[in-house]
């Protein structure tokens, strides 16, 4: 006879999450151990349910280590988010994306939509490498009062500006491609390139509208120079070199994907400030690429960055696993949102998944908020994805000691979920979480009390023989304890942990490749005591 847990996974090919609330009485002061549910109900109920689908053929997307609620394409490689816009009721997503393999090469851009950040139907690819190019990355914006005059005034275009990597001649170029069907079908503007500047590494325009200049601005990167290039244009075809920025804080590696934004200072006088965003490949925080940002001015022809910000390099998010985000234009509400994709350069190539290879982060929400140090980027997950969230289990001032090895709860077990978690150390040293737990995996999401530092430790997290780079050391960030404790949101999905603190100041994003049977959630407390002042279960539903 197989457990409930073998059953479980024979039926479905992954592990659900048991969807319990805590009875009321041990919900609130319980302590420690003593607490577990038993959810027998609801487990019998779940059981039944299962074997009615027991011959059931699995469902699609539901491969080993298959996103459940992050951007992934039906197959084949993607990396770079490109083209990010909203029109006419959609979240663009365009990606490079080889159409015809699992590896990087004949870049592509693939394609997909979204009315709402969280579900997104796969389209064919939109923007197909040619005999001479490969398109690389770039971005779009809807050209609404048709400057460009590749649509009419009752039509304007979509207009995508991506770089022309020539396959012959080891050159790179900027280039225009529309559409006047919202997305569905892309025509080459005939008098490509609209920038050229005869170089071999010159790439990926981020262009935008500048209100206060009354034209599109592009930021570009010279990466082996350690540059952006800022161009002005009327039009999106004719454009002027106005200025260049760099090289300035992380050198150690090439610059590329720049994004430049202006956004309001949270907790100042009505002040807003420009956030030029550069990823560096390699040579990032923890290892191999990542992304930088500068905080300054833009009078829409160049950047300055703040003098207060010289010095120490402000990294967008502290994991190895979030490279070329980019902003959404056109945003139909007042909000930033931006997606990265979810790997790194060190080993993307090398990732155990087929038939597909690569992942984006979800949209996060992105502010900049007013610190000592000056304004600081901070990001939430949007808010949309909380209509994922299924039934939780909700645990308020519980206490857990170094003398509880580890504290769990039978209804706490899952492979995509969300967390919330408020702790106070009292005399403990350091705590944590050890997620995606198996007999030999887990990564340990922790806290250093006397360094007042947050760390993720991937060592253990489950497959790593693919890439001798993959596993990392232990990465560690800053986090000061506020009114005594810290908060976590953490996103855990099939193969990645997305972790968000300090009100979303520090994020640290994670892919990793643990065993379907990996569902273990477990607390920890080392040295002494900690209270677990506030914590949030919710499984989170795929989209699939
Ligand atoms: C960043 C990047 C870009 C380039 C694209 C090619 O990941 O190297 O600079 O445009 O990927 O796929």
């Amino acid at each position: 006879m197989a457990t409930n847990k073998e059953v479980r996974h024979r039926v479905t090919g992954e592990n659900p999450t048991l969807k319990s609330e805590m009875p009321a009485d041990q919900r609130e002061g319980s302590r420690g151990r003593g607490l577990r549910v038993a959810a027998v109900a609801l487990l019998s109920a779940f059981l039944a349910a299962s074997c009615a689908t027991t011959e059931e053929e699995p469902r699609e997307y539901d491969e080993s280590y298959r996103p459940q609620y992050h951007f992934t394409p039906p197959q084949n490689w993607m990396n770079d988010p490109n083209g990010l816009v909203y029109h006419e009721g959609e979240y663009h997503l365009f990606y490079q994306h080889n159409p015809s393999g699992n590896d990087w090469g004949n870049l592509s851009w693939g394609y997909a939509v979204s009315s709402d950040f969280v579900h997104w139907e796969h389209l064919p690819v939109a923007i197909e490498e040619t005999d001479e190019l490969h398109i690389y990355s770039g971005s779009a914006v809807f050209d609404a009062d048709n400057t460009s005059g590749l649509g009419t005034a009752d039509t304007p275009p979509l207009v995508a500006i991506y770089t022309g990597h020539h396959k012959m001649r080891s050159i790179q170029d900027q280039r225009i491609a529309y559409s006047l069907d919202n997305g569905r079908t892309w025509e080459h503007y005939e008098g490509n390139p609209v920038v050229d500047d005869l170089r071999s590494n010159f790439r990926d325009p981020k262009v935008f509208w500048h209100e206060d200049t009354d034209r599109w601005i592009m930021a570009v990167a010279l990466p082996t120079f350690h540059r952006i290039q800022f161009y002005s244009s009327p039009n999106l075809l004719d454009w002027e070199l106005e200025s260049e920025f760099g090289p300035a804080g992380s050198t150690d590696g090439h610059w590329e994907c720049p994004d430049l934004f202006r956004l309001p200072v949270e907790g100042s006088n009505g002040e807003s400030r420009w956030v030029l965003q550069v990823d560096i490949n390699d040579g990032a925080i923890a290892g191999g690429s990542g992304a930088q940002y500068f905080v300054g001015t833009f009078d829409g022809s160049t950047f300055r960055k703040d003098p207060e910000t010289e010095g120490e390099v402000h990294w967008v998010d502290y994991g190895p696993d979030f490279y070329a985000s980019q902003s959404y234009s056109g945003m139909p509400d007042d909000r930033h949102v931006r997606l990265a994709w979810m790997s790194n350069w060190n080993y993307a190539r090398n990732k155990p998944t087929d038939p597909w290879r690569g992942a984006m982060t979800v949209p996060r929400q992105v502010r900049l908020i007013q610190t000592a140090e000056g304004p600081k980027l901070a990001q939430q997950p949007v808010e949309e994805l909380k209509s994922l969230r299924g039934e939780g289990v909700h645990l308020k001032d519980v206490s857990i000691s170094d003398s509880d090895s580890a504290y769990t709860d039978d209804a706490l077990e899952g492979i995509s979920y969300e967390l919330v978690v408020k702790v106070e150390p009292q005399d403990a040293h350091t705590f944590g979480l050890r997620l995606r737990k198996g007999e030999e995996e887990q990564t340990v999401i922790g806290y250093d009390v006397a360094e007042e530092e947050l760390y993720v430790d991937r060592t253990q997290s489950g497959r790593s023989d693919f890439d001798p780079d993959f596993p990392g050391p232990v990465q560690r960030v800053p986090l000061p304890l506020h009114d005594g404790g810290i908060t976590l949101r953490i996103l855990v999905d099939r193969s990645s942990v997305e972790v968000f603190a300090d009100r979303g100041q520090v994020a640290m994003t994670n892919r990793i490749f643990p065993d379907h049977s990996s569902d273990g959630i477990e607390l920890f407390a080392e040295g002494g005591t900690v209270r677990l002042k506030e914590f949030d279960f919710w499984p989170l539903t795929s989209v699939w």
